[in-house]
């Protein structure tokens, strides 16, 4: 991919910030809804990831330390335009790597119905019964998470 890199953004930081807004416009726009304070202080504990082409963000993934060695990944949003193209998998892969390495055995998702099979194709399975966040339907979903050597990006 030309120019494009994955970066770990610090919390707050100009680039954390576009990925915020990133995450506004794919995530939230639709649904009506805003960020709480609340929301914008927790993110300051958590890793975000994003998938940069040169200084524009083209994904972004949140991931937040669980107990038990577990990390769940969420505020997955990936460009209107870029999407469907390998990007959301290729982020979410990176996610379980820096899980993994950091100690993490399980990645686990609050997943909108909708965006399932994104996660079925990458190993994640339904673990709960259908419920409401955000006003939509989700499903708690989760992966263990193993060593892949085959993926080297
Ligand atoms: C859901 C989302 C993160 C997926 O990222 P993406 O870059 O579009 O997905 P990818 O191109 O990496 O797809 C990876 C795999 O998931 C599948 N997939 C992705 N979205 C899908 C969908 N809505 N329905 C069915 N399959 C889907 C792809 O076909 C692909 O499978 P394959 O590798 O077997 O061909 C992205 O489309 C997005 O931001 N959607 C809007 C916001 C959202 O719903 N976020 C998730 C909140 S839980």
């Amino acid at each position: 991919m030309l120019n494009r890199r994955i970066k770990i953004l610090s919390c707050p930081s100009p680039e954390y910030t576009k990925a915020l807004q990133l995450r506004y416009r794919i995530l939230r726009v639709p649904l009506g809804l805003e960020f709480t304070t609340d929301e914008l202080e927790k993110d300051k504990q958590d890793v975000h990831l994003g998938l940069f082409e040169n200084d524009k963000i083209l994904a972004c993934i949140t991931l937040t330390r669980s107990e038990n060695k577990r990390m769940k990944m969420r505020q997955v949003a990936v460009e209107e335009a870029e999407q469907g193209k390998g990007l959301g998998r290729k982020l979410s892969a990176a996610g379980e790597k820096y899980a993994l390495e950091n100690g993490f055995e399980i990645m686990f998702c609050n997943a909108r119905k909708t965006a399932v099979p994104f996660y079925e194709s990458m190993g994640y399975q339904i673990v709960s019964d259908e419920f409401v966040e955000v006003n939509i339907a989700h499903y708690t979903m989760e992966k263990k998470l193993v060593v892949d050597n085959t993926n080297k990006n």
